[in-house]
């Protein structure tokens, strides 16, 4: 099959979060099964680095209408990974010559909708020019949703490139919708026809998310506990009446993300002081050492260290995390290491813990690669308090290096851990709470710390079962082929 992906972020190009990891290992993972696999982001110089000398331009003066008739130029620069797999990126500065993604100074860019409205328009421009015969067209949330609206629009209903394409929009975070003035409605190029209920308008406002989870063929999601969860009013984000209909016509679908177990390999991997795998694991001994020397803790073997590593976002639950610790950095022989950044107040509430509790608390505001592999590599435990969390990769990561996940119960989350109880323990990977308040989180850390004192032989366990599951992307990747399959046959 001819599969175009369209994103807004792709790693190692340009990352915030783990919609860039699966946009790059489920593309590859499907080009690995022959299918032929075009991804479609941005060009961001400033962001991209010195990955922009990977790509060379293949398009001069591709020509994307924007608003009455008036075209903005832009370029194509492709970056060839193998026979089966290309990345493309839509070169034009006045819409991605930026320093960041989506913000600046914590506040999101005001022309977002123009951009991304460009973007979707741009990249099926793109297709027509590269002269691609899509047999899917693969959205990834709000930036590339509007890609789905297209496709079955005026504007693109008539070339043969797009005659037996079949379109997939996959939601990889709900609470970001990109919901704007319904002025932005003049960039689309699409007319008010498209501005009712079962298309773009959601409270008299324009709705990314909601055009593209309307016109799909399919729908996706990153988990199945997530695909039922948005159906309800707690976390659907509004959109739950568009999805319920999605369901009801049995077009939306969980499939569970994958992991990169290359990059995530404690047996290779080189951002890690010493290597260690399931037969081996005296190594980890030593990742945990060097961890707590990297944070400034007192170096101990026999003090149990809880990991984060995290965007500091109202999903990642992290607020309760930070208000119920003082009490276990006061009264609890533990260590925590956070490796996060984003809103202020968590990232300052943070760096005071560093402060009053040097030796037991140490954190890295900012983004590393490096320290989040050496969290993974080094502590014994990894927390995860989401408020909703649509699959997760790190409870994944943390499995792979036999650091133990302490979780809240929903979406990917709970998809993926398996709960401690000492009956089940043959199967138990990790431990889970329900209710997200800070005597859950903190009790559930404390018992997980009890278990690691009194019954180490339970803790290693656990971690070697989390060590020995495959999560890499071949089964995302068949799951996807069969729902490609799936919606080429129906129609
Ligand atoms: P989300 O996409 O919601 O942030 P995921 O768990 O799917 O959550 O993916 C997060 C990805 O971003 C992981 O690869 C994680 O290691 C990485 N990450 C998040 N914050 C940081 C940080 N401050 N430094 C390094 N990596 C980070
Ligand atoms: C989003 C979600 C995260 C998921 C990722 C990749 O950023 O917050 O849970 O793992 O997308 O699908």
């Amino acid at each position: 099959m001819n599969i175009v992906w369209a994103t807004s972020e792709a790693a190692p190009y340009a990352k915030t979060g783990g919609l860039a990891d699966v946009s790059y290992s489920l593309p590859y993972a499907l080009a690995e099964n022959g299918h032929n696999v075009s991804v479609f982001m941005p060009y961001y110089p400033q962001v991209m680095g010195e990955k922009c000398a990977d790509t060379e331009l293949v398009y001069d003066l591709l020509g994307v209408p924007l608003g009455d008739g008036n075209e903005q130029w832009a370029r194509i620069r492709q970056h060839k990974i193998n026979e089966n797999l290309s990345f493309y990126f839509i070169e034009c500065d006045r819409y991605f010559d930026r320093p960041k993604l989506y913000d600046w100074g914590g506040s999101e860019y005001s022309d977002n909708a123009e951009r991304f409205i460009f973007l979707s328009r741009a990249i099926m421009q793109a297709v027509l020019a590269l002269d691609i015969e899509a047999d899917v067209l693969h959205a990834n949330d709000w930036h590339t949703a509007l890609c789905n609206v297209y496709l079955k629009s005026h504007l693109y209903d008539s070339f043969d490139n797009f005659a037996n394409t079949k379109s997939v929009m996959t939601i990889h975070n709900i609470g970001y919708q990109g919901v704007f003035n319904k002025s932005n409605l003049y960039w689309t190029g699409l007319g008010w026809d498209y501005f009712n209920f079962q298309c773009l308008e959601f409270y008299d406002q324009m709705n990314f998310l909601k055009a593209g989870v309307l016109t799909a063929d399919i729908v996706t999601t990153v988990s199945p506990t997530y695909a039922e969860e948005i159906l309800s009013r707690e976390y659907g984000f509004g959109l739950q009446n568009s999805l319920q209909h999605r369901a009801v016509q049995g077009k939306l679908r969980g499939i569970l993300n994958g992991i990169d177990i290359h990059e995530w390999n404690p047996e290779t991997d080189e951002l890690i002081p010493e290597n260690y795998s399931l037969t081996e694991l005296a190594g980890k001994a030593v990742c945990k050492a060097a961890l707590q020397e990297e944070f400034g803790l007192d170096v101990k073997a026999d003090v149990p260290v809880y990991g984060v590593v995290s965007r500091l976002a109202d999903q990642k639950g992290l607020d309760v995390f930070i208000e119920c610790i003082d009490e276990m950095l006061k009264e609890d022989n533990v260590q925590f290491v956070v490796v996060g950044s984003g809103e202020q107040w968590q990232e300052e509430a943070l760096s005071n813990y560093s402060r009053i509790y040097p030796g037991k608390f140490g954190c890295y505001i900012g983004y590393s690669n490096k320290l989040a592999h050496m969290v993974e590599a080094g502590a014994d435990f990894f927390v995860m308090p989401s408020r909703y969390e649509p699959c997760g990769l790190n409870q994944m990561y943390s499995m792979r290096y036999g650091t133990i996940p302490i979780v809240r119960s929903t979406g990917g989350l709970e998809d993926t851990v398996n709960n401690y109880s000492a009956s089940n323990i043959n199967k138990a990977t990790g431990f889970k709470f329900y209710d997200l308040y800070p005597d859950a989180l903190r009790g559930t850390m404390r018992w997980a710390g009890l278990i690691y004192h009194h019954d180490k032989a339970a803790i290693e366990k656990m971690a070697t079962n989390g060590m020995k599951i495959d999560f890499s992307w071949h089964h995302t990747a068949v799951e996807y082929e069969e729902l490609y399959q799936h919606a080429k046959s129906r129609f």
